[in-house]
């Protein structure tokens, strides 16, 4: 049936008439780390929530959040590939979904949903507070120009970077993706293909999925100094092909995005209980456990 809900996992907090209840919709979400994260922060943070994954049908992603909500849900994160349909469901919109066009977290507040994009405020939180990669006068080279990448465009713009380049397959979309921006800074924005970037750049973002079948777009070492650090936007249990090849090619630092998942999932907690966690710790813990 259309819209019907499973629930796969995880009770956070003890059960009292103060709980309120939270999940994450996807399809699938059996590898969804967000009930451990969640549980996480509400222990850290003493809230009491209770936060379950629930799998989702495809195309009935509205009757299964008029069920949570209408059931007393308070909160939902979301996750592939229910994102736009969140954007669409939602009755009201923060400026960053809008900016992001993707929501990744609804909120119930006043009787009205609210959908919020956390990933780009992750992104920066992971990068410069808990990586402490500076980005202000940087020149930023991304890789691809999907919708990871779009969720993290305007937040990196007001982190005030010197350039920002967009390289992708598709030059079109890198296009598209530049002429949609509002740019009120200084910072350069360029779109291009792979091929044409060869000068150095101090931080390279993988946004594309390549990584997630173990490739790479073809790329010259020579935009690699001592001085670049390279940020996979994937993560896994093993540094990425993008890490490695980063690495190999004698990057400063290197990092996936295991970090950007965590602080994603913290603003998301802020958003729902007034409260945000700490992340370092949190993301020790999950990699120990990936
Ligand atoms: P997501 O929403 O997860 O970002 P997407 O919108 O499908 O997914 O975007 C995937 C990105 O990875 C795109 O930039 C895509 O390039 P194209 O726009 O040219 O398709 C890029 N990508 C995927 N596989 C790739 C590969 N093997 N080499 C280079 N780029 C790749």
């Amino acid at each position: 049936m259309k819209g019907n809900i499973t629930e796969s996992n995880t009770v956070i907090g003890n059960l009292s008439q103060t709980t309120q209840f939270y999940a994450v919709f996807g399809n699938p979400i059996h590898h969804s780390k967000s009930p451990t994260l969640h549980q996480a922060f509400a222990k850290q943070t003493g809230e009491k929530i209770l936060y379950t994954a629930m799998l989702v049908d495809i195309g009935g992603f509205a009757t299964a959040a008029n069920q949570f909500f209408s059931s007393g849900g308070k909160g939902l994160n979301i996750t592939v590939p229910f994102k736009i349909d969140a954007l669409r469901y939602a009755q009201q919109l923060t400026d960053r979904a809008k900016k992001a066009g993707a929501v990744n977290t609804l909120i119930k507040k006043d009787n009205i949903v609210i959908g919020d994009n956390t990933d780009g405020i992750g992104f920066i939180d992971d990068v410069v507070t808990n990586l402490q990669w500076p980005i202000r006068h940087k020149n930023i080279l991304i890789l691809g120009a999907g919708g990871a990448i779009r969720g993290v465009l305007d937040p990196l713009l007001h982190s005030y970077p010197a350039s920002i380049t967009i390289a992708n397959r598709t030059v079109e979309k890198a296009e598209q993706l530049v002429a949609g921006l509002t740019n009120n800074t200084s910072c350069q924005i360029n779109a291009c293909h792979y091929d044409n970037i060869d000068t150095p750049f101090d931080i390279i973002i993988n946004g594309t999925s390549a990584s997630l079948h173990g490739e790479l777009p073809s790329l010259s070492p020579s935009i690699i100094t001592a001085n670049s650090r390279c940020y996979d936007m994937m993560y896994s249990k093993e540094p990425t092909v993008f890490m490695r090849w980063g690495k190999h090619c004698g990057a400063k630092e290197v990092a996936d995005g295991l970090g950007m998942l965590v602080c994603q999932g913290a603003e998301s907690f802020y958003q729902w209980r007034g409260v945000k966690p700490q992340t370092r710790a949190v993301i020790k813990a999950l990699r120990l456990s990936l």
